[in-house]
């Protein structure tokens, strides 16, 4: 029987098992938990038991993990669509060794690309900037806004900005209030090539030139396009770059993290790159059944692939990762949202999950109703920190963990209709009256989730969460039998848009479009005059 066979015929043996009875094993927490250095990641409150587990493991072991992991590291081309190596992990590989690709030791040159980032961090920490532009979309954004917005209690630099849509609205608000003379706008780009950040590089060139800036000096590049960069004007003193075995998911660690070592310094930045690096570490050397990455994947498929709970809640009870769910978003669903498995067939299982979430409480006043009344379970994931940055407001943090707890503790244990029917006594109801307001305020219950606990959100751990979820994705990529590292998915929109845009722009006629595309040009043609 096949693995997947086992853990289906164990799920449909337990699924209608209480959680919170697997709790009646006093050495439940400590057993379906694991601590690395100071994070603890507790997933007890969830329906797997130890036989689940062990299938689990085999079912990864099985994968090859272990195998592809020590591939991934050494530099072979696992991104075979692509035929890329995938080496993020180089980038924060400060206390290793040499990492080779294809003869070549690559950590010369990603060392010499951090001595120059830092070098110039700090011309621009010093120097007469304000403000900072981030310009780019994607990975060569979410990452660095989700990091600077993250470690805001390190800011020392000048401020920091994002624009990433194409629609004018965002270069447009964050241009406005600025000085020109006193701003720098890099643009980070892998390619380079990107409509969305390109059409923003030259509006915000316009910008600073009309208004007393001056673009020869005041632009800097993160790409692995030299030539495009220099196409642009953009100074090769001012350009950052990088490998193509580098994802943009993936890339926060390396130039395109300059507008986050702008804002904490290059020493912060240090910090972060050495919490990914130990992460990396742990996962390259802990046995399976207490490594973090492969045991937070291991979960994913069980909920996913096993149960078919089709979305994951990602809610950190951390303000400052807020913007973590739209991050990993792009990491889980642009790595693992395929269709096709290595070999080119049909998978045949779902693959990734829709991820999804926000920062609590403020989405128990929005969405949790859904998660703790609705048809449907949701598996969620909550991050928590020991301790938050504000020290004269202990009391809002422990607010915040009381918060936190308490959900994971409801969805687990839910009200029964007794309980509810007291409450509802307690109200002043009675006979048939009572039962259906009671039948409202019944909570299914028996909802998993994993708590991930870190003493505080500094730049060391914000790096060693970062790189946990990449392994994480790796490792569900590699149970799933699909490349993590591509993106064809995203192709096809591209290649209609610059077809459409003749078309919008009334050059071409609407008589190629299917009819309903041609009636939304209609439209706006006729709205916009
Ligand atoms: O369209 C998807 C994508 O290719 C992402 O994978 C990437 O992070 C983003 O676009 C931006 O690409 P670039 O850094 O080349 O501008």
């Amino acid at each position: 029987m096949s693995r997947w066979t086992t853990l289906s015929k164990q799920h449909a043996a337990h699924k209608d098992r209480a959680i919170r009875d697997l709790f009646d094993d006093p050495d439940r927490a400590s057993d379906f938990s694991v601590q690395v250095g100071d994070m603890y990641f507790d997933y007890s409150k969830t329906n797997i038991d130890a036989q689940t587990r062990d299938t689990l493991l085999d079912l990864a072991r099985d994968a090859g993990v272990e195998a592809r992991r020590n591939e991934m590291f050494s530099g072979v081309h696992i991104n075979e669509t692509e035929d890329r190596a995938v080496l993020h992990t180089a980038l924060r590989n400060l206390d290793g060794g040499p990492v080779m690709v294809e003869g070549d030791d690559v950590m010369p040159a990603v060392l010499d690309t951090l001595v120059a980032m830092r070098r110039y961090a700090d011309e621009v920490r010093s120097g007469s900037y304000t403000d900072v532009i981030n310009i780019g979309i994607g990975g060569s954004d979410l990452g660095p806004a989700m990091a600077v917005r993250a470690l805001a209690p390190y800011h020392d630099g000048p401020r920091c900005h994002f624009v990433s849509n194409v629609d004018g609205a965002d270069i447009a608000d964050t241009l406005r209030g600025l000085d020109a003379k006193t701003t720098l706008v890099i643009v980070a780009s892998k390619t380079f090539t990107t409509i969305e950040t390109m059409t923003n590089a030259r509006t915000a060139r316009a910008w600073m030139h009309d208004h007393g800036g001056d673009p020869k000096t005041q632009f800097a590049a993160l790409s692995t396009a030299a030539d495009k960069t220099a196409e642009f004007g953009i100074d090769p003193a001012r350009v950052f770059g990088f490998e193509d075995w580098v994802g943009g998911r993936y890339s926060v660690w390396g130039p395109i993290g300059l507008s986050l070592m702008i804002a904490i310094g290059p020493k912060a930045f240090d910090a972060f790159l050495r919490g990914a690096q130990d992460m990396d570490t742990h996962f390259r050397v802990a046995d399976l059944h207490e490594n973090l990455p492969v045991l937070l994947a291991l979960t994913g498929i069980w909920h996913n692939q096993i149960c078919d709970y089709a979305t994951r809640a990602v809610l950190p009870y951390d303000e400052l990762l807020g913007l973590l769910p739209n991050y990993l978003q792009q990491l889980e669903m642009e790595s693992n949202g395929k269709g096709v498995q290595r070999s080119g067939v049909n998978s045949p299982r779902h693959t990734g999950p829709v991820v999804w979430g926000a920062a609590g409480t403020n989405g128990q006043h929005a969405f949790y109703q859904l998660i703790h009344q609705g048809t449907r379970v949701i598996p969620c994931e909550f991050l928590l920190a020991a301790n938050g940055h504000e020290a004269e407001l202990a009391h809002h943090h422990q607010l915040l963990v009381a918060n936190c707890l308490a959900q994971s503790k409801a969805l687990m244990q839910g009200r029964s209709l007794d309980e509810a029917r007291a409450i509802a006594a307690t109200k002043g109801f009675t006979g048939a009256e009572l039962d259906r307001q009671a039948r409202h305020r019944v909570f299914p219950g028996n909802r998993p989730s994993t708590t991930l606990l870190y003493p505080q959100l500094d730049p060391f751990t914000l790096g060693q969460i970062i790189a946990l979820y990449e392994h994480r994705v790796f490792v569900e990529g590699i149970i799933l039998d699909i490349i993590s590292f591509d993106q064809w998915g995203v192709e096809l929109g591209k290649e209609l848009a610059t077809s459409l845009q003749p078309v919008i722009e009334g050059a071409t006629d609407t008589s190629a479009e299917d009819g309903s595309t041609a009636a939304l040009v209609s439209f706006i043609h006729r709205h916009n005059g």
